[in-house]
């Protein structure tokens, strides 16, 4: 399938498009689309990387599917076919990419979970030997495992960059027992999600996870441990003390890194070689570990 910069490319005019995903409002349903945009340092680049969208989208309806019994997920249909007017007429385009859930009020907090030490993580404890206000040992390394899963939430900004906050922030945000709740749902699907990661040879050092009540219920939205919002790395490859390969967007970052572009808009063109290994990355990872759903969704990808 050609790649989807945008559903307005289609004739549907979204009324929420994000950094990723154009979203449609139906009521008490929303229609996703996981469209083939990237961005990088927070700028959302002109090219596309092919399928993208699709590893993207799939992935989460991997997870969704494996964490069925744990936590109840959005999720009405993914089949293009059951989409409503005028989306199923566009099934070829959106097939893969798009999902149809049913609308949460969203708690306003990004549930992060840290297994290894990466990213802002390791930049907190370097500074200070804690992360979001939880003691670590000393001497830790980069990519180093930790000793014990931690639950590092944060804010969850509409504008700019999400917070640090601390458990106690959390309670006082949605109240103790949907702290708890959403702490230990957390917890418990990551330890569930980087057990299947790495039967597979891969690490999950850490994700990202939203949740919103529907009907009252705590329920899994959003998209789940995707490149996007988590870090995996090969296990072999993994070395404390030095930056491991991820399957995410290094490729682009790195090929950025050469460039004197200042990392505000406009973004520089990219060659197509970066564009064509980047998209290869997302789809191994995919391959690697939903190789069904892999399958079942390939002619879309
Ligand atoms: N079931 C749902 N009900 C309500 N909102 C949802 C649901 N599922 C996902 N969302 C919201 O839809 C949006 C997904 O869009 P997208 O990922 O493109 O944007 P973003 O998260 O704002 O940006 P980015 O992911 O690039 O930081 C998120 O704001 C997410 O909270
Ligand atoms: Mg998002």
């Amino acid at each position: 399938m050609p790649a989807l910069r945008s559903a307005r490319d289609l004739g549907l005019v979204p009324d929420f498009e994000g950094k990723v995903r154009d979203i449609f409002d139906l009521g008490s349903e929303l229609l996703v689309v996981a469209t083939d945009r990237v961005s990088a340092f927070d700028v959302i680049m002109n090219d596309l990387v092919p399928g993208r969208g699709v590893v993207l989208n799939v992935m989460s309806l991997g997870w969704f599917e494996h964490f069925a019994d744990v936590v109840p997920n959005h999720v009405l249909t993914a089949d293009p076919a059951k989409f409503p007017a005028p989306f199923a007429a566009h099934a070829d385009a959106l097939g893969g990419r798009s999902m149809l859930v049913r609308k949460a009020d969203r708690f306003p907090v990004e549930c992060v979970v840290r297994g290894y030490l990466a990213g802002s993580g390791f930049k907190s404890y370097n500074r200070s030997g804690t992360i979001c206000g939880q003691p670590l040992p000393p001497g830790l390394k980069l990519a180093d495992r930790l000793p014990e899963p931690l639950f590092t939430p944060t804010t969850k900004a509409d504008e700019g960059h999400d917070l640090d906050i601390t458990f106690a922030e959390v309670e006082t945000t949605v109240g103790a027992p949907t702290a708890r709740a959403l702490r230990d749902l957390t917890l418990r699907l990551y330890g569930e999600g980087a057990e299947h990661a790495r039967s597979r040879g891969v690490i999950l050092a850490d994700t990202k996870f939203e949740f919103g009540l529907i009907d009252g219920r705590i329920h899994l939205i959003d998209e789940v441990m995707t490149p996007d919002s988590s870090r995996f790395w090969p296990a072999d490859a993994v070395v404390p003390g030095r930056e491991p390969p991820s399957w995410d967007k290094q490729i682009l970052r790195n090929h950025l890194e050469t460039l004197t572009w200042d990392k505000a808009p406009p973004p520089p063109p990219l060659p197509q070689d970066v564009l064509l290994r980047t998209a290869q990355r997302y789809r191994e990872v995919l391959e690697i570990l939903f190789p069904l759903e892999a399958a079942a969704w390939r002619k879309y990808l």
